[in-house]
């Protein structure tokens, strides 16, 4: 019995300990290394209901029976009984608190050198192309030519749930691999690890590929996806603003055109970016414009398009002041643009927190 509340404490003591330490994640100038196998996580009973109510019983018992510990001490008369209940409760309920624990790696909490750059975008593509197509698919689907003879499914990588791993998570698995829960520790991978083929920039490019692509897909499903994904960064040149990268541009509502210059009246504060589909030709904006000037803002914008960069001509991205892509529409498609420019100014989107769906770019 004691020992079985003395387990109870102290996993009580290590959930809140690893609350604290997932909410105070350092940021872009430390790299971090998770020296536990498992992190706190809301991701679990964020997803489902049962999980969610099971939670909240457990918490208000183990709340209530503190509480009748605590007075059970001052009258000295109830505790015995209140040291009893304490017990039963934390017996009880205690294991529900593995609902709040995820699996953790070394690499959970690095944050991509990348910054989710044009470039980094369009050199996980053509490493996709070549790595990962056989078992995912050519559209990330999970349905290459060599998915059929594995056992388990490679994972559909444009479903919402890789909106739920951290940069550093998907690093682990790129670098070493993902164990096979069915042959036991050290048994064998299902998907095999690529530190030996793809060097490191490669493997934080293929994450940025795979969750660019991952937007477009979803943007596509539901024109009002609103999972924070930031617009490529790169370089840009300006005609009247003082910003020379993408960063330069927070603060405004931004429309960028793939392949085209043409434009309606917008709402007062926005800036238009012309994303040249080929290298840029040193060709200045307009005034009051800005056009993005790396050779790969072609190719990252076409995969955010979810086209061949020839078919992705006119593509319209809206981008709001804190950075976040907002909506992607292709050409010809219904657009009350100056509405949707007014609607992402009124309310853009605040970087969510929470352990595991945190992205730092
Ligand atoms: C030999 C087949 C195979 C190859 C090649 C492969 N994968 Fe996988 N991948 C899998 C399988 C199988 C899973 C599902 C594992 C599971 O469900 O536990 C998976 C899972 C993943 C996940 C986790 C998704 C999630 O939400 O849980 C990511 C990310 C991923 N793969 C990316 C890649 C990338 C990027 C490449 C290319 C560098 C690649 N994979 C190559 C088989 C493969």
């Amino acid at each position: 019995m004691a020992s079985a509340l003395a387990e109870a404490l102290i996993g009580l003591t290590i959930v809140t300990a690893a609350a604290f330490l997932a909410s105070a994640v350092p940021g872009i100038h430390q790299q971090p290394v998770w020296p536990f196998s498992w992190q706190f996580t809301l991701a679990t009973v964020g997803e489902d209901a049962d999980f969610r109510r099971e939670m909240l019983v457990s918490v208000a018992l183990i709340a209530v029976s503190v509480l009748f510990m605590a007075v059970g001490l001052l009258l000295r008369r109830f505790r015995w009984m209140a040291l009893i209940l304490l017990i039963a409760a934390a017996v009880w309920r205690g294991p529900s608190f593995g609902l709040l624990i995820a699996e953790a790696y070394p690499t959970s909490f690095l944050t991509s050198p990348s910054g989710f750059s044009a470039g980094s975008i369009a050199r996980g593509q053509t490493l996709f192309a070549r790595y990962c197509v056989a078992c995912h698919g050519p559209n990330g689907e999970g349905n290459g030519p060599a998915a059929a003879a594995l056992r388990i499914r490679p994972a559909d990588l444009t479903q919402p749930h890789i909106w739920g791993h951290t940069d550093g998570e998907m690093f682990w698995w790129l670098t070493h691999g993902i164990d096979d829960p069915g042959a036991g520790p050290g048994g064998g991978l299902v998907m095999p690890g690529f530190q030996a083929a793809i060097p490191d920039e490669g493997r934080w490019a293929l994450i940025d590929y795979v969750r660019a692509h991952s937007a477009a897909v979803s943007f596509e499903r539901d024109p009002a996806f609103d999972t924070p994904v930031p617009a490529p960064s790169g370089p840009i040149a300006c005609n009247g603003l003082p910003a020379a990268a993408m960063s330069g541009l927070h603060g405004h509502a931004v429309l960028a055109i793939l392949g085209a210059t043409e434009r309606e009246r917008l709402p007062a504060g926005t800036v238009v970016l012309a994303v040249p589909n080929e290298a840029w030709s040193a060709t200045p904006p307009e005034a009051g414009a800005c056009v993005a000037t790396g050779v790969a803002a072609g190719d990252a914008y076409a995969i955010l398009a979810g086209l061949p960069p020839d078919q992705a001509t006119g593509t319209t991205f809206l981008i709001d002041a804190n950075g976040w892509l907002r909506s992607v529409r292709h050409p010809g498609a219904a657009n009350d643009l100056a509405a949707a420019i007014r609607a992402i100014q009124a309310h853009p989107l605040e970087q969510r927190h929470g352990a595991s769906h945190e992205h730092h770019y």
